[in-house]
């Protein structure tokens, strides 16, 4: 051994690495290889058989909820270097929620994409998926789970609580609040936008139980991260310490060759199911865990969704279902204790296997609840039914769905009048008129803002109020959409109606004055028009021209 030689020995591990296609010395190409790898300054024994760590990193300065995501990476390639590994960091298109247009949603499977190839095209042994803000955490299990090489991800955890004048800021949902008070001449304008100083005061994700903690809680019920990481907030030094025994850990895992495959099984789905009933997390998890589980090769449809998260109780305290934040639920022990308590009522498939490389019931066993206002007991859940609803009839054969815990209770059975938008932009030139012909007991029905139709599906369908109906003090109506919502937003609000209207579903021939009922006890939506005045209506019926002139979006016409 030479000078400042490593100590590592091929002679441990058990198996030909897929890195060695690339490195192992011999001829012109892994000359090639081993030539211009070294230009970054390793050692020639780095990559003599040492297992290569792939750290796939959606860092942008465009994705603000990931832009701690370099330091994350740092702490990871520490722990990958202590178990013997090297590791590689490369980026991916990183899709930030907050300021990509039209849509983070229409990027997300050119993510997947971008992630696949870069996994499978380069010479690594196993990977660490970066990621947090809401589309970045699905497509980077997408994409990896397409592959199926040793995977484990580490999330950028949430931001610390918003704080404006001694009140906590939850991100997003106070937003929606504010603006709809804005809107009902509640709020000044300067008030509103002084609170856009302490709304996101450090790194991190959104800090409420929207789509970003939906998805870290998603990640770490099917077992691909360590246990406990979805809650430790972005600037924590436990979120360090997680990325950093993670990087130790991805190294075990590909000595043990502990695949996606074996742990993203269909226990785990209906694990990840029934959590997010038990969490109140967002409805775009169920976009986000199909995709997924087509990816891995899992049966699992939107059906499931219904039966699997049925009767499951809403326990954890969290906005917008609930009172507090990320940072509390964290304190209160996080998402083990939730999943001891689904376990302990007969909700978790304890046994399901996780990256740690025991099962998610020994992950869980020592977890303890530190506050049972944050985290409930199931006596006292929000809701005793909180899995997503999915409702079908004439208005969208396909279902659409709903989230109870978010929603108002006696508007879950509601017959109204419709008041239609054909677009977006038409909502948003009509619904502050004082004439639009409206009260608080329509229903509010926005079309074309599908994945074809806005392009990307966008999160629009928490459509505001008309303000004439705020200044009555009244705070929610039945919505309906074939768009998706913020995991941060509330309301009784039917989301991704199918078929989309672009693509000729129901929706797209509802008219004013149409009556409309909803009926989530019996997961039924009827829109009381005669089969034959659809068919006609359907037959007359001119879809908007697609909206995509180039790029990527053109190539979903
Ligand atoms: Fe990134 Fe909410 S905007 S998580």
């Amino acid at each position: 051994m030479g000078v400042g030689a490593l100590s590592f020995s091929k002679a441990n591990w058990p198996r030909r690495l897929r890195s060695q296609d690339w490195f192992e010395k011999g001829d012109k190409h892994t000359y090639i290889h081993r030539s211009w790898a070294k230009n970054q300054g390793l050692p020639d024994d780095a990559l003599d058989g040492r297992p290569i760590i792939g750290i796939c990193n959606t860092w942008s300065e465009f994705t603000p909820c990931n832009g701690h995501l370099r330091d994350i990476a740092e702490r990871v390639k520490r722990g990958v270097y202590e178990a013997g590994g090297v590791p590689f960091e490369f980026p991916v298109f990183s899709t930030g929620e907050s300021m990509l247009r039209p849509t983070a949603m229409l990027f997300r499977n050119l993510v997947s994409m971008d992630v696949e190839e870069a996994i499978r095209g380069n010479p690594m042994d196993g990977v660490v998926l970066l990621a947090g803000c809401d589309k970045t955490t699905p497509a980077l299990l997408m994409g990896a789970a397409s592959v199926d090489i040793p995977t484990i991800m580490v999330t950028g955890g949430p931001m610390l609580n918003g704080k404006f004048r001694g009140e906590d800021l939850a991100s997003g949902s106070d937003v929606w609040r504010f603006s709809e008070m804005v809107r009902s001449g509640e709020m000044s304008l300067d008030d509103f936008i002084e609170t856009e100083q302490g709304h996101a005061r450090s790194p991190g994700h959104c800090n409420t139980m929207g789509t970003a903690s939906s998805m870290a809680s998603m990640a770490e019920t099917l077992g691909m991260t360590l246990s406990g990481n979805a809650a430790i907030p972005a600037v924590d030094a436990r979120r360090r310490v997680m990325a950093q025994i993670t990087g130790r850990r991805i190294v075990d895992m590909v000595k043990d060759d502990l695949k996606p495959s074996h742990i993203l099984t269909r226990r785990a789905f209906e694990n990840a199911i029934k959590t997010n009933a038990a969490i109140g997390g967002s409805t775009n998890a169920v976009i986000h865990l199909l995709a997924l589980a087509g990816r891995i090769g899992v049966e699992l449809t939107l059906d499931d969704w219904d039966k699997v998260g049925n009767g499951v109780p809403t326990i954890v305290n969290l906005r917008p279902s609930g009172k507090y934040l990320m940072e509390e639920f964290f304190y209160a022990g996080g998402l083990p204790v939730v999943l001891k308590q689904l376990a302990d009522i007969g909700h978790l498939y304890s046994d399901a296997i996780t990256v740690s490389g025991r099962s998610i019931g020994e992950d869980i066993s020592t977890a303890r609840n530190w506050n049972d206002d944050v985290i409930l007991s199931p006596a006292r859940a929000l809701t005793q039914n909180g899995g997503i609803a999915v409702l079908k009839g004439n208005l969208a054969p396909g279902g659409v769905i709903i989230k109870p815990s978010a929603a108002t209770p006696a508007l879950m059975q509601h017959r109204g009048r419709a008041v239609t938008f054909e677009t977006i932009e038409d909502y948003r030139n009509r619904i502050d008129d004082e004439a639009l012909d409206v009260d608080e007991n329509c229903i509010l029905v926005l079309k074309n803002c599908g994945p074809k139709g806005y392009p990307g599906m966008a999160e629009v369908g928490n459509m505001g109020l008309p303000p004439k109906i705020l200044r009555k003090g009244v705070t929610d109506m039945v919505r309906i959409s074939d768009a998706r919502m913020s995991g941060t937003a509330y309301g009784t609000v039917l989301l991704h109606a199918s078929p989309e209207a672009a693509m000729l579903g129901p929706l797209a021939i509802v008219r004013d004055d149409d009556m409309i009922e909803v009926d989530v006890a019996n997961r039924r939506i009827h829109l009381d028009v005669s089969d034959a005045e659809v068919e006609e209506r359907l037959r007359r019926h001119v879809p908007q021209p697609p909206q995509a002139a180039s790029g990527y979006a053109k190539a979903l016409y």
